[in-house]
């Protein structure tokens, strides 16, 4: 069966105590029953995976793009969380993995700090979502 990798950047393993106000009640682990239960209706399994760490990022990114040229994976949906405003490192091994990539926020970064404005991850994205909450993913 056709997999989707789902990965998740840092802090995103505390959603639904961190910050609500922003990011909502929903749990990861909720996130997760979403994805899988849409891709089910498709006929598509799902890879769900969180890590705190950029360099394990990259590595799991390099690894959807193995699974993606032996034809079993269709493409990468990722929120890179706070990676997402800092690193080049993410943003090269999405372009260098030749990986199809969708970008999601659960918030809308633009109508937040300047800081999150900036994305290293869009240029090398093959589409963004922002701002729709979790459904988004
Ligand atoms: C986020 C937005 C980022 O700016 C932030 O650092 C996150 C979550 C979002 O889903 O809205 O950790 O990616």
């Amino acid at each position: 069966m056709a997999t989707i990798t789902v990965l998740n950047g840092p802090n995103l393993n505390l959603l639904g105590l961190r910050e609500p106000a922003i990011y909502g009640s929903a749990t990861l682990a909720d996130v997760e029953r979403l994805c899988r239960e849409e891709a089910a209706q498709h006929g598509l399994e799902i890879d769900f995976r969180q890590s705190n760490h950029e360099g394990v990022l990259v590595d799991w990114i390099q690894e959807a793009g193995r699974a993606m040229a032996a034809g079993e994976c269709i493409g990468v949906v990722m929120n890179p969380a706070a990676y997402t405003h800092t690193s080049v490192a993410l943003h090269d091994a999405i372009k260098g993995a030749s990986v199809k990539l969708i970008e999601v926020h659960i918030s809308n970064v633009h109508a937040r700090e300047p800081f999150r404005h900036h994305s290293y991850i869009s240029p090398a994205a093959a589409g963004i979502v922002v701002g729709l909450g979790i459904e988004g993913y």
